[in-house]
């Protein structure tokens, strides 16, 4: 993936991973965007479809209109699809408000979010907090996720996904593994496997409010006949024991990826 230039945009590859392109928005960048971003309130936001479009042609247009095409260009690739957006500095005008703004101008920019049930909006918004209390591994602060991909129980395709800090405030470490498929040395010998390729019956939690069960494989083929995944621990509901013991060898064989990673300090994505 080649790098580009846009006015008001640090552009680099991530330090980590060249597979993870860095954007840097400058701060008259973010003074523009803050200034514009004032005609819209978060409710309408949240209330008029419509107007998410409309925040996310003003971001186009006041990167030039280059900025669309760049990510969709990062996205669509196969070597990268992942990015990194980050302020230059955290001046008190990016706040949450802002952040939400930019996040929904961002994403419109290349797509349609799914509807959220646990949110019941087009995003979901939460805390992690020092005690949690609720049904997944989503929220709980002490407890590392294992590697997954999202969306494995809904009927929607997830096709990307796109995550926002909003707030930190009394916490210390906390890092985000991410693994390039194509990175990963088992792929090959897992999706090669024909239960990985066997519909699962996926469920989940009550929190999550959504009252269907879907059924997919582990494994699929993209377009080009790559491997495609859709996986999160918690959520199969294996059909036999065959199935049972194919989700414990793929966990262990996540966790041994994991466990190398962070002592290589290496960072990949899905
Ligand atoms: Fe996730």
């Amino acid at each position: 993936m080649e790098l580009t230039t846009i006015d008001g945009l640090n552009i680099q590859y991530h330090q980590k991973s060249k597979r993870i392109i860095n954007i840097e928005l400058q701060e008259t960048i973010i003074e523009k965007l803050a200034f514009n971003f004032k005609k819209f309130d978060i409710l309408t936001l949240e209330y008029k479809p419509f107007s998410r479009f409309t925040i996310a042609n003003v971001l186009d247009e006041i990167t030039s209109n280059k900025l669309s095409r760049y990510i969709i260009k990062v996205l669509n690739d196969r070597k990268t699809g992942c990015l990194l957006i980050s302020p230059k500095n955290h001046s008190s005008i990016v706040d949450q408000t802002f952040l939400v703004k930019l996040s929904t101008a961002i994403t419109h920019l290349f797509g349609n979010p799914n509807h959220d049930s646990m949110a019941g909006k087009y995003y979901a918004r939460f805390h992690v907090k020092h005690i949690d209390s609720s049904d997944s591994y989503l929220r709980k602060p002490y407890i590392n996720m294992d590697l997954h991909t999202d969306g494995t129980y809904v009927k929607e395709k997830t096709d990307w996904l796109l995550m926002t800090k909003l707030e930190e405030q009394n916490v210390e470490g906390g890092e985000s593994v991410l693994l390039h498929l194509d990175d990963w040395e088992h792929l090959k010998e897992l999706s090669n496997d024909p239960v990985g390729k066997q519909d699962f019956i996926w469920g989940s939690p009550k929190s999550k409010n959504v009252d269907y069960k879907v059924e997919h494989p582990i494994f699929s083929k993209d377009k080009e006949g790559k491997d495609q995944i859709s996986y999160i621990d918690q959520f199969p509901e294996p059909k036999n024991m065959e199935q049972g013991l194919f989700c414990k060898s793929y966990q262990m064989l996540l966790k041994a990826v994991k466990i190398k990673l962070k002592q290589n300090y290496q960072l990949a994505h899905v």
